[in-house]
């Protein structure tokens, strides 16, 4: 097991102490990341863009927007009911830009949807609630709200939900393989305010979840140590998501690993990142509340997660493919008929143009278009450029 030692910051000391002084990680990154005064995104120190801790596709400018817009606009497009209200519905906007930029491609391409769409925002952090709340002031378009998902659940919805970079956010448990047996990883106080893990057994719940999952864990081959991630918070998400939308889609985008490339003997330490300020680092220990930390998705696991609570998966791409099908191609050719007078910005959209379709980092994650209720079997994602993506009825 990683013998890495961390300072502990006094509040999280605080909270271990209240815990006996041991917990799952699952539990030490949800307050990493989501206590409300001090985790990384509950505090709303996260700075997510090309100068901040780091980049997503939406933060690198409108771009991303103007071609998944396309997509999430043939997907309201094939809803079946198509009287009612519509609700375009993200989760963890982050600093907002996704939904700024939507509003806008809205407006120009599908002023028809405006008049029937919404834009649902759930956000779990306050503080980058009110981050969104500033960048999406005086944009036009169609009404903004925001809610808990619990709200949607009282009231559910017929849209699309976009899970852009949500789910690598969502914490995870850890399995460590040690002398033969698989246990969960613990993160344990010690003495002088000192950070470092422990092993712990695997309650009968996750026992159960892994062994239903059909993925041998830990795959053969595995030496002592080897460790990986599981996602046992996508499942209550999942549910809970199942009863805030009657009829729509999901459409998840992110990270994302086949199982046969995700549990393997070969990747032995599993697929848990932090990042602060731009740079990747391994200790997830350190730093606790003021650095990102990112596992993977498994895409077997996840799907089956998903089929659990009405989800059925309806199509899948890599970022590279979705982007290309939507139009990138001739959007960077129409750069070629700017005036010189417009040469920087060209080059500038020119380069995050083709950063978004590289397939060694933004083109590889993967597009997973998830769908449920009436007519679901009818969305699929776009195929190409003249063809944004339903099925003909
Ligand atoms: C990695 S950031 C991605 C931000 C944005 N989607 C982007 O791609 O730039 C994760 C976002 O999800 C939010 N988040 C994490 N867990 C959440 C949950 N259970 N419900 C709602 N938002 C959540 C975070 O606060 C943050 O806004």
């Amino acid at each position: 097991m990683d013998p890495t030692v961390a300072d502990c910051p006094s509040w999280l000391a605080t909270l271990l102490h209240q815990a006996s002084g041991t917990v799952p990680f699952r539990q030490f990154m949800d307050w990493a990341l989501h206590h409300p005064e001090h985790g990384y995104y509950g505090s709303g120190r996260v700075q997510i863009g090309p100068q901040g801790d780091f980049a997503t596709s939406p933060s690198l400018g409108p771009d991303f927007a103007t071609l998944l817009g396309r997509q999430l606009i043939d997907l309201l497009r094939t809803l079946p009911d198509q009287t009612g209200r519509l609700s375009l519905v993200e989760v963890g906007p982050g600093e907002g830009d996704l939904a700024a930029d939507l509003q806008a491609v809205l407006a120009r391409h599908a002023p028809d949807l405006i008049e029937r769409c919404e834009l649902v925002l759930v956000e779990r952090s306050a503080c980058l609630r009110q981050r969104q709340q500033h960048r999406l002031e005086g944009i036009g378009g169609c009404p903004v709200r925001w809610c808990a998902i619990e709200e949607l659940q009282a009231a559910p919805v017929q849209g699309v939900v976009l899970a852009h970079e949500l789910l690598d956010a969502f914490p995870v448990d850890r399995l460590v393989l040690h002398q033969g047996e698989l246990q969960l990883q613990g993160v344990r106080l010690q003495q002088q305010n000192q950070l470092d893990w422990t092993a712990l057994a695997i309650p009968a719940p996750l026992q159960k979840e892994l062994e239903s999952s059909g993925i041998v864990l830990p795959p053969p081959g595995s030496d002592d140590g080897w460790t990986t991630e599981w996602h046992s918070t996508l499942r209550p998400w999942l549910e809970s998501l199942a009863s805030s939308v009657t009829d729509g889609a999901l459409l998840v985008i992110d990270y994302a690993l086949e199982a046969s490339r995700y549990y393997t003997a070969r990747r032995s330490e599993g697929t848990l990142m932090a990042y602060c300020k731009g740079i990747a680092g391994l200790n997830p220990l350190v730093h606790a509340g003021e650095q990102d930390l990112t596992a993977h998705l498994c895409i077997e696991t996840l799907t089956q997660a998903a089929a659990h609570y009405g989800w059925q998966l309806q199509d899948q791409r890599r970022q590279g493919e979705a982007l290309l099908a939507l139009g990138l191609a001739s959007d960077l050719h129409a750069l070629q008929q700017l005036p010189a007078t417009e040469l920087a910005q060209a080059l500038k959209r020119r380069e995050t143009l083709l950063r978004l379709v590289d397939p060694a980092a933004l083109g590889d994650f993967h597009w997973l278009l998830y769908s449920r209720g009436a007519g679901a079997d009818r969305l699929s994602l776009a195929t190409g450029p003249d063809n944004a993506g339903s099925r003909p009825g």
